[in-house]
């Protein structure tokens, strides 16, 4: 397995993000550690049982699924903390690592969590197809389940909704439009961009940190006006590409990755990079999803859960509010968050 260190801010273990949520501990716990911890080794050994009958995997994976999701709910993030080993050490996790997109969230083959080949399982892309066939028949079901998940539901709106303000910035300004994506991975969203397809876009700048998938963004676009640029968020920072200006710059799947000082930082940045009347866009997955145990556990994935007082504080200390019209919104299954800021002039 290959071990890539990048800027060090897509290398988000369970301890990271415990850490960032450290002082801002409020939780009161609702279980005793020992009480949860002894929920857990039953919910646990029900899973695997259920796993081990076969039958019903689909009602199995939704009561741990469930069942993990509580528990989270009702312990202290250090407690939590604690319990993430013992559900990956348990035997019932072996069953769910035959689901090949749970294991390449675990495995983080790419040496990070949450690389564009990881949301390509996703998206039911064609690039995931090879690892699906390999899996054994337990492990293609269990994709069939995971893949139909209340995130990945929304991961995937979150493509469609991209590729809709593409779409909409290029028919605003026409041939002129600019558009900046940040932490663009494989840059799904444009497979399905009419505009991009009608060549009515000016420039679309891909930035992401995995020379992998800048690869692939090259090989998928050649002849359009994507520009695809191995390049990170710290040197974004830093000034040092010259980008310029654009109507429409968007992060998905970054902004989960960043502790607030960064979130602020980046998106003061962003918003000195838009055109007068130019939007911004990042997205979050929501504090409380469904799945957030299970993404945690068997996943190994997690990420920096925000609540829509999060985003607002994020847009609140990053522009002055006179000079601009900000949004924060949930998606359809309120699973993503999304804050919008658009320059008055
Ligand atoms: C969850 S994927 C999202 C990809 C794409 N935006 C999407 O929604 O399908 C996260 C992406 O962020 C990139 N990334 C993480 N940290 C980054 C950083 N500090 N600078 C640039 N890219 C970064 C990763 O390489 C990865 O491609």
């Amino acid at each position: 397995m290959s071990q890539i260190v990048f800027d060090g801010m897509s290398l988000i273990t369970p301890e990271a993000v415990a850490a960032e949520l450290r002082p801002q501990l409020t939780v009161d716990a609702a279980f005793a550690p020992e009480t949860a911890r002894a929920q857990l080794a039953l919910v646990l050994q029900l899973a695997e049982q259920r796993f081990l009958s076969g039958q019903n995997l689909e009602e199995a994976t939704q009561r741990i699924n469930d069942d993990l999701h509580q528990i989270r709910s009702q312990v202290s993030p250090q407690v939590w903390e604690s319990f993430v080993p013992v559900v990956q050490n348990h035997g019932v996790t072996e069953f769910l690592l035959q689901d090949p997109f749970t294991r390449w969230s675990f495995e983080k083959p790419r040496g990070y969590s949450g690389d564009a080949q990881l949301l390509d399982f996703i998206y039911r892309h064609s690039s995931a197809q090879d690892a699906i066939a390999a899996a054994s028949p337990l492990g293609q079901t269990l994709y069939e389940i995971t893949s139909a998940s209340q995130s990945s539901a929304a991961v995937r709106e979150r493509r469609d909704l991209l590729t809709t303000y593409v779409d909409e910035v290029a028919a605003t300004h026409g041939k002129d439009a600019e558009i900046l994506t940040i932490a663009a991975g494989h840059l799904r969203e444009a497979d399905r961009s009419i505009a991009l397809q009608s060549g009515d876009l000016a420039r679309w700048v891909a930035l992401d940190q995995d020379p992998l998938s800048v690869g692939s963004m090259v090989r998928d676009f050649a002849g359009t006006s994507i520009t695809p640029i191995d390049g990170s968020v710290s040197v974004l920072l830093t000034d040092t590409y010259q980008l310029g200006q654009f109507d429409f710059v968007y992060a998905a799947g970054l902004y989960d990755y960043l502790p607030r000082k960064v979130a602020v930082r980046l998106t003061k940045k962003c918003m000195q990079m838009l055109k007068p009347k130019g939007m911004f866009l990042f997205a979050n997955f929501a504090a409380g999803i469904p799945d957030d145990g299970f993404m945690e556990t068997f996943m190994n994935w997690s990420l920096l859960l925000r609540t829509e007082a999060e985003m607002w504080d994020i847009v609140n200390a990053s522009v002055d509010r006179n000079t601009v019209d900000a949004q924060v919104y949930y998606g359809d299954n309120r699973n993503i968050v999304y804050a919008t800021i658009r320059k008055n002039g």
